[in-house]
């Protein structure tokens, strides 16, 4: 069999409406405080802010908050810890109807927090985090029934423990597909190529991941990650120009960019692109046409500030 007749990733079918399906995520919810400037300041400056709101965000928070507004039941495991801003975390993600209820409270720690610069001049988003919250530990992982669930999505981070989750779905659930979002390079994060069937890969990654290619020939670099990976589908985020698709047995192709007439929130485009696939996936389409779907949804967002209508908008254009 050639490797690019490989079955499609194939969720099992949940019962009752068609195309809801039940997706775990694990991952980070974090308290953002966003300022919006007209332009990116410079160090030492001091600038007034056009705008300010605060927002429950985190990688992985935002896109299952996406993939609920887009219809799926999500359940979201993580940390939450014993402070107010854990309280606003937690009304946020139950507001859009996703289950918490195998969150951890109070690990030690205090909430997640971004302090966030968005400039108006370039849509560009600045992040300053804080974290000192433990992440979830494979303990608490276990506890979670597999069979509940037709995709599970991690976050790649706390590479020795979420290693652990990998190997325990692999184990306990073959058929269970996984994706795994490498954000950012962090040491042993090489263990986590190995057990999705997805990668969803942020531009900062490549080029840090060094190797042929790296940020001159993104394709030439996610060709060389594949032997490194077991994964069928890799997508690499390329920001104002597209996403990069490889599947398995095939070439590299850039999917372009679809962006709105102003750019005015970049915040998240990201984490959109992630559920865009997810969902196209999770539905059964093939994976270019998910990743097509997907560039459509993060150029969508990035014309509108937050995550707020962006399911209804998108559903209104037919994504
Ligand atoms: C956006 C985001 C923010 C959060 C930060 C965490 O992608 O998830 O909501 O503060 O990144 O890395």
């Amino acid at each position: 069999m050639k490797l690019n007749q490989l079955p499609p990733i194939e969720p099992a079918p949940s019962p009752g409406n068609e195309t809801r399906r039940r997706i775990l995520g694990v991952g980070v919810a974090t308290l953002d405080l966003i300022n919006t400037v007209d332009a990116y300041p410079a160090e030492d400056a001091e600038v007034r802010a056009t705008g300010q709101r605060q927002a429950r965000g985190g990688n992985c928070a935002n896109t299952l908050t996406l993939l609920a507004d887009l219809g799926h039941a999500c359940t979201w495991a993580g940390t939450l810890a014993e402070d107010p801003g854990a309280d606003l975390i937690h009304a946020d993600l139950s507001a859009h109807g996703i289950d918490c209820t195998h969150a951890v409270r109070g690990p030690g720690g205090t909430s997640p927090s971004s302090y966030i610069t968005l400039s108006q001049a370039t849509g560009s988003r600045t992040i300053v985090h804080y974290r000192n919250l433990p992440d979830l530990s494979a303990a608490a992982f276990a506890r979670i029934p597999l069979r509940r669930f037709d995709w599970v999505h991690f976050e790649g981070r706390n590479p020795d423990e979420t290693r652990r989750m990998l190997e325990r779905c692999r184990r306990e659930a073959p058929k269970l597909p996984i994706s795994l979002e490498l954000e950012k390079p962090r040491p042993g994060i090489e263990a986590l190529l190995r057990g999705p069937d997805l990668l969803l890969i942020a531009r900062a990654f490549a080029p840090a991941d060094g190797g042929p290619g790296t940020a001159a020939d993104p394709g030439a670099w996610l060709t060389a990650l594949l032997p490194r990976t077991d994964a069928r589908v890799l997508v690499l985020g390329w920001g104002a120009q597209g996403a990069w698709l490889l599947e398995r047995g095939g070439v590299p192709r850039l999917v372009p960019a679809q962006p709105p007439d102003r750019v005015v929130d970049t915040l998240g485009a990201g984490d959109t692109l992630n559920a865009g696939m997810i969902d196209g996936l999770v539905r059964g389409l093939k994976a270019a046409d998910a990743l097509a779907q997907a560039v459509a949804l993060a150029g969508l967002k990035c014309g509108r500030t937050g995550f707020d209508g962006l399911a209804a908008a998108a559903r209104a254009r037919g994504l």
